[in-house]
């Protein structure tokens, strides 16, 4: 099989952790007999500084001809220490959401055995946890109009916008991964005060019938924020509005140990992108110390949603848990017998070749 994937790196330890993704690939694809291809495109404040556009047309094309997208991180502290700056490099991840309409995120909180005591919560309480959170992408208060400013510059607004077409497409996405799971689907909102949240709970409730298998809880979102981290067994899919989704998966993902461990899809109309939730840790760029798991495991993520390669998938994951357990690792997971993030990838890719 030839697999088209546009890399998009971006900023920070964008590009490294990204290398060791794509030495993953090029590993498990070697072992199966596929043919990766790929094409680099800029993005982020490396786009901003080269062509003035944090995500430029050129890269856009890339994504829309390639068959999925392996993206790194976003951010540099240059611009978030300046309000004033014009143009941001998050833009350019909004940009690219909202053009490839990446309408719905998928992040996994994921939990590993050799692990479960770098979780800030006690052992009992998080072992075999695991759960999905469907997070709307491409609406909300992210990209509501109007936005923006009052003329004296002393009043600032965001609109939170939300059609029931489109928390419905959402809705199916979520109401399907919780059948192929265990039928369990938590709708997070705040529907006892926003006019976005009734109609999302009135959507939701539309459509139960349609999924007579799945029994659906309504949960408000600032009691979500403490039953995960009271009771995160208690979940198996979230399904929730962009805002909510963004806090509530950084939460998740501290659970499971490590931010540097979390890989996420989001899959659209035209094609669908892979990604670490974490961001662009600048401290540590070019430094060779930051965990490259995350963008591993969403290169298995991709493998599997992308291009159906469920087998590939697995190995890499496997590949992903030997490293764990073996105990080569990066210094976020064991600050006294670190590894290097190309060391780990290394490791990794060669776990793979030998399989
Ligand atoms: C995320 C990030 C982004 C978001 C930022 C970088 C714009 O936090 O992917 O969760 O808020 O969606
Ligand atoms: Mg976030």
């Amino acid at each position: 099989m030839i697999l088209n994937i546009a890399l998009l790196p971006g900023d920070g330890i964008g590009p490294e952790i990204t290398r060791q993704a794509v030495k993953v690939i090029d590993a498990v694809c070697n072992k199966k007999g596929h043919e990766p291809r790929y094409r680099e495109g800029l993005i982020g404040a490396v786009a901003v500084e080269k062509t003035g556009d944090p995500y430029p047309d050129k890269t856009h094309k890339i994504c829309m001809s390639s068959d999925s997208v392996l993206f790194g991180a976003i951010g540099d502290p240059r611009f978030d220490n300046d309000p004033a700056a014009k143009i941001r490099p998050e833009k350019g991840l909004l940009d690219m959401r909202q053009k490839l309409g990446l309408f719905a995120n998928i992040r996994p909180l994921l939990t590993f055995r050799p692990l479960l005591h770098m979780s800030p919560l006690k052992r009992e309480i998080v072992e075999g946890a695991g759960f999905l959170t469907i997070r709307e992408l491409t609406g909300g208060i992210y990209f509501g109009e109007p936005r923006g400013r009052s003329e004296d510059g002393n009043t600032a607004f965001d609109t939170s916008v939300y059609r029931r077409d489109e928390i419905k497409r959402i809705a199916h996405l979520a109401f399907d991964f919780a059948t192929k799971r265990d039928n369990k689907l938590t709708m997070v909102d705040k529907a006892n005060v926003l006019a976005t949240s009734r109609l999302w709970r009135e959507s939701i409730k539309e459509m139960e019938k349609e999924y007579p298998r799945v029994s659906v809880d309504y949960m408000y979102v600032d009691n979500a924020a403490m039953q995960i981290i009271r009771s995160p067994r208690d979940f198996d899919v979230i399904l929730t509005e962009n805002m909510f989704g963004d806090i509530l998966t950084d939460e998740a993902a501290v659970i499971s140990g490590s931010l540097g461990l979390i890989p996420s899809a989001s899959v659209g109309d035209n094609t669908s992108v892979f990604e670490p939730i974490h961001g662009s840790y600048p401290e540590a760029a070019g430094k060779n110390v930051a965990n490259p798991l995350a963008a591993i495991l969403s290169a298995s993520m991709m493998l599997e949603y992308a291009f159906g390669l469920k087998q590939e998938a697995t190995i890499v994951k496997k590949a992903a848990e030997a490293s764990l357990k073996e105990g080569v690792v990066t210094k976020d997971l064991d600050p006294d017998m670190a590894k290097g993030t190309s060391h780990v990838g290394d490791f990794i890719a060669s776990w793979i070749n030998r399989a």
